[in-house]
């Protein structure tokens, strides 16, 4: 791996203080990979886990193109860690148990500063993957939606247990699970908090591959390396297109696809 702190500018997270976190991040050329790691608490996420995605996102090395987000250990991630319900909180980061003092804005910048470490996960100019084993739990589910593409370990296990604790899911995910199940089934899920296995969860598109456990990394991998072999700005293009088509009219869609292309074409003809 290339390197172990993000961006080269002045604002660099060094790999000990992502260690702090639970977090690891290495760039290998044009493929990046965060790492949830904090095994020994199934890499339950904090205040600190999303402004450290924030941050990595801001800071991305240009020449990535893929960004690969999984967990060490027997789970992808528990969710928030539960000690933010807390009077005390997590050290250094505060609780939940206080918000009822705060009023709506400060509340809403801060869910809003969390929502940041996950929207970046679908810009057009990379693409992002979740390798998920064993457990991902409300905001670990969440963070898997973010991303593009996921695969899955057979022992993959989904739930949305935001409801369950009185709750809602905020950390982006509400949009990419009605887009994939429908929202009959996505009321469901959310609403009885019940847990998805690796099998229901391909047959519902939470999944665009199931893999055995220890051929997760590999699958990745392969993944990885085909979506590469497509020239870079063709790949942002469609991608960006493709992410507008579901607000878009057939007619909107077909003038959106003539002016990409026509850029395109320049560039082609540009280069010849
Ligand atoms: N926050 C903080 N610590 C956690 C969390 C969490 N979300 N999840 C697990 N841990 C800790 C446990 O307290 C335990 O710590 P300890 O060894 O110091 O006692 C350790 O991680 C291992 O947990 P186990 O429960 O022993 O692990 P197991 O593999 O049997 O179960 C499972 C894993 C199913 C994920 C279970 O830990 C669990 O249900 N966790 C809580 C999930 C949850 O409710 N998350 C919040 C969802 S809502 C949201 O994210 C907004």
């Amino acid at each position: 791996m290339a390197e172990a702190t993000v961006g080269g500018s002045a604002e660099t997270i060094e790999a000990s203080e992502l260690a702090e976190i639970g977090l690891r991040f290495e760039v290998d050329g044009e493929i990046a990979t965060i790492t949830l790691d904090r095994p020994e608490k199934r890499n339950a996420q904090t205040f600190a886990t999303w402004a450290a995605l924030a941050r990595i996102g801001d800071n991305l090395p240009g020449q990535v193109r893929i960004v690969v987000i999984e967990g060490e250990g027997p789970s992808f991630s528990a969710g928030i860690d539960l000690r933010m319900f807390t009077p005390d909180g997590v050290p250094g980061q505060g609780s939940f148990a206080s918000n009822g003092q705060r009023d709506d804005e400060s509340l809403g910048q801060t869910i809003a500063k969390a929502q940041r470490g996950f929207l970046w996960l679908r810009r057009p100019d990379i693409v992002s993957i979740a390798a998920v084993q064993g457990h991902a739990i409300g905001a670990g589910f969440q963070l898997a939606l973010a991303c593009d593409l996921r695969i899955l370990a057979d022992d993959a296990k989904f739930c949305m247990k935001e409801p369950a604790l009185g709750l809602v899911p905020d950390l982006t995910g509400t949009k990419p699970l009605v887009e994939l199940v429908g929202l009959p089934r996505a009321i469901e899920l959310c609403l009885t908090a019940r847990t998805v296995d690796a099998k229901e969860a391909y047959d519902l598109r939470l999944g665009e591959l199931v893999v055995p456990r220890g051929e997760l990394r590999q699958a990745v991998r392969d993944l990885a390396g085909a979506l590469l072999a497509t020239e870079r700005g063709a790949a942002t293009a469609t991608k960006r297109l493709l992410q507008g088509a579901g607000q878009r009219s057939l007619e909107e869609q077909s003038a959106a696809e003539r002016q990409e292309q026509i850029a395109r074409l320049k560039i082609m003809s540009a280069r010849s």
